[in-house]
């Protein structure tokens, strides 16, 4: 039907007789000509009709948005003046010498060119929606950067395995979504929330380097870098240490970047320990392309009688931290009211603050209001420590360390955004030494970090039962820009080493079997030492796209309350069904009454 696409036309072409197809993506009517810009998924390109041949005229009067149209014509160069250096094809359009209306389509629900359209347009049109051409640009990135990565990991010698998705419970920290089985009443497949389990399986089958771009589900509470569908490439190798599998996977990201944008990573990735990261960013997932740093204060707030700073200056769980802001003096009272507020979204109580106005007057040249709780050895000695300057703010978190991590972590993000702070470029890190383990004080119990399956640090196994609390793992996140793209670790593979960790997050050894059997089973039957790691592939495409939402680099995504407008997904079901299943709804107790 036709000879070439529509955006791959250039001067090249220029008396060419060609063929192309596509939508119409505007009609212009000017004096007597037509211009149509007709649009695939390569391009634009504009198409003229003139009125010297009456019947195709007539037909391109006709036409309307998103029609969908063949067209024969000419390529010629744009009379001087109209070219549009903004577009590929600017320098050229195609006279119309036929025109044949392969559809006809009613105004459609949104315009292409309104990027003020509601989301929840945007999804339930989201075939309309994907022919936007950011949209376009993203979903074929997307396929390059699958093809990329399948590329490496091919050379490397990894294969692609596929696993089961009507499966048993895996254990990454979200609900399941479940299946009912029609032939065991009253029995449930779990769809997977990550292939963590069959991976391992696969090492012990000694397939020795397994990869797969898998679908992961997990019913969580959904934020702009979640959905309860998602996409893994998921990684796992036997034989390999922490070392070579990061070395690896550092080496296919960088060929990535290097191959579908052209951009350098730096060699190596920087690495840094989770204590380091909360130290001075707050979060496990620092984004350093920000300047700015928490500063532990609490040792000089233990005597101060301002109790707000003196409580957790002295509780070994309690953190004071200090974040300063260059040039922050210009703030005025009401941003730092919505900075105050916006912490307090992480549970702090409150943002001290001093304004630094002039370093050299001391006490004078400081403005706070907490100034008069503090002598004033404590408040040189925080100037000096946070490397104060004139102009600049010094913002405080003092709370439990964990308030006051994610408070002024998260502080610290939005004042990188809002202060104009960004640095341009990637900054990839991998975070290292996480604990094996964090106190759930809602449980009353120990839950992993990573999951149960993630090998204790060798040299600490001893710690498993003396201070579980301070035992390291053999797990590594890969972070770009404040983005955990990627999570991995080497696993235990001694049955004991597992059947300890299992105990040590309260699941008995009965709960243990009963989950879990096959994987402690297979571990008897000669497992070798083995490692691997998950990227979030949604995220990385994300990240390289430069979208504000995993749901700009997904065709097909949910919305904030896992549903699919599209296809009405989750629906009801009809009676016989739920029966077939030896199943019954329960409304929901509002819906009784
Ligand atoms: P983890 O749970 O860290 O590890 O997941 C790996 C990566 O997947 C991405 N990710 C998500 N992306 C979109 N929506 C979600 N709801 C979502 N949840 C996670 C993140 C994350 O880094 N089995 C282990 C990996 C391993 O140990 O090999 C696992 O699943 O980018
Ligand atoms: P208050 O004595 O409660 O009026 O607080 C004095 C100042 O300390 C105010 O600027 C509060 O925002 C701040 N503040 C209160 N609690 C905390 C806290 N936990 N961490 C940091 N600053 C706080």
């Amino acid at each position: 039907m036709r000879s070439h696409y529509c955006g791959h036309l250039n001067a090249s072409h220029i008396g060419q007789e060609v063929e192309i197809c596509g939508w119409v993506h505007r009609r212009r009517d000017h004096g007597g000509v037509i211009f149509i810009d007709l649009r695939d998924r390569e391009g634009l390109v504009q198409v003229v009709y003139d009125p010297d041949i009456p019947d195709i005229f007539a037909i391109a009067e006709q036409v309307r948005s998103e029609f969908v149209l063949r067209v024969e014509g000419r390529v010629r160069r744009r009379p001087e003046g109209t070219e549009n250096p903004n577009m590929p094809t600017g320098e050229v359009e195609v006279l119309g010498l036929g025109l044949e209306v392969l559809n006809r389509a009613e105004t459609p629900p949104i315009q292409l060119d309104d990027e003020d359209t509601s989301e929840e347009l945007r999804l339930r049109y989201r075939y309309i929606d994907l022919r936007r051409p950011r949209m376009q640009e993203h979903i074929r990135l997307r396929a390059r950067v699958t093809r990329a990565l399948r590329g490496y990991l091919d050379g490397q010698g990894f294969l692609d395995i596929e696993t089961p998705m009507l499966t048993k419970a895996t254990p990454e920290g979200a609900r399941d979504y479940l299946v009912p089985s029609r032939t065991h009443p009253g029995r449930f497949f779990s769809l997977p929330q990550s292939p963590q389990l069959f991976k391992q399986l696969l090492m012990m089958s000694g397939m020795d380097r397994y990869y797969q771009i898998v679908r992961c589900f997990r019913d969580e509470d959904l934020r702009a870098d979640r959905q309860p569908e998602f996409t893994q490439l998921d990684v796992e190798a036997a034989f390999l240490d922490e070392q070579e599998i990061m070395t690896l996977m550092e080496d296919m990201i960088r060929g990535l970047f290097r191959e579908t944008l052209g951009q350098e990573l730096p060699e190596p990735f920087p690495r840094m320990t989770y204590a380091e990261a909360m130290e001075r960013f707050g979060l496990d997932r620092p984004d350093l392309r920000i300047p700015l740093e928490l500063v532990d204060v609490g040792d000089l707030m233990q005597g101060v009688e301002f109790k707000v700073f003196a409580g957790p200056a002295k509780d070994p769980h309690g953190r004071v931290a200090a974040l300063r802001l260059p040039g922050g003096g210009e703030l005025t009272r009401k941003e730092i009211d919505e900075y105050t507020k916006y912490v307090g979204i992480y549970g702090a109580k409150g943002l001290a603050y001093i304004k630094v106005n002039e370093l050299a007057k001391g006490r004078d040249g400081l403005q706070s209001p907490i100034l008069k709780f503090l002598p004033d050895e404590v408040v040189d000695g925080i100037m000096a420590r946070v490397g104060a300057e004139d102009g600049d703010l010094v913002f405080f978190g003092a709370d439990k360390a964990d308030i006051v991590n994610e408070s002024l972590g998260a502080l610290r993000v939005r004042l990188g955004h809002d202060r104009g702070l960004m640095e341009e470029g990637w900054r990839p890190v991998w975070v290292v030494d996480f604990p094996m383990f964090e106190w759930d004080g809602q449980n009353d119990r120990w839950s992993s970090l990573h999951h149960p399956f993630t090998a204790p640090k060798e040299e600490q196994l001893d710690l498993l039962k003396t201070d579980p609390g301070a035992c390291h793992s053999r797990a590594y996140d890969m972070v770009l820009n404040g983005t955990e793209i990627g999570g991995g670790s080497i696993r235990i593979h001694r049955p004991q080493v597992q059947q300890q960790v299992f105990r040590l997050l309260d699941i008995s050894d009965d709960e243990a079997q009963e989950k879990f059997g096959f994987l402690l089973d297979a571990l008897r039957y000669g497992c070798p030492p083995h490692g691997g790691i998950a990227f979030g592939l949604d995220r990385l495409v994300m990240l390289m796209a430069g979208a504000s939402s995993i749901r700009e680099v997904m065709a097909f995504p949910k919305t904030q309350t896992a549903a699919c407008l599209l296809t009405s997904a989750p629906s009801e079901v009809a009676p016989e069904h739920l029966r077939e299943l030896s199943l019954r709804v329960r409304r929901p107790q509002a819906e009784e009454k």
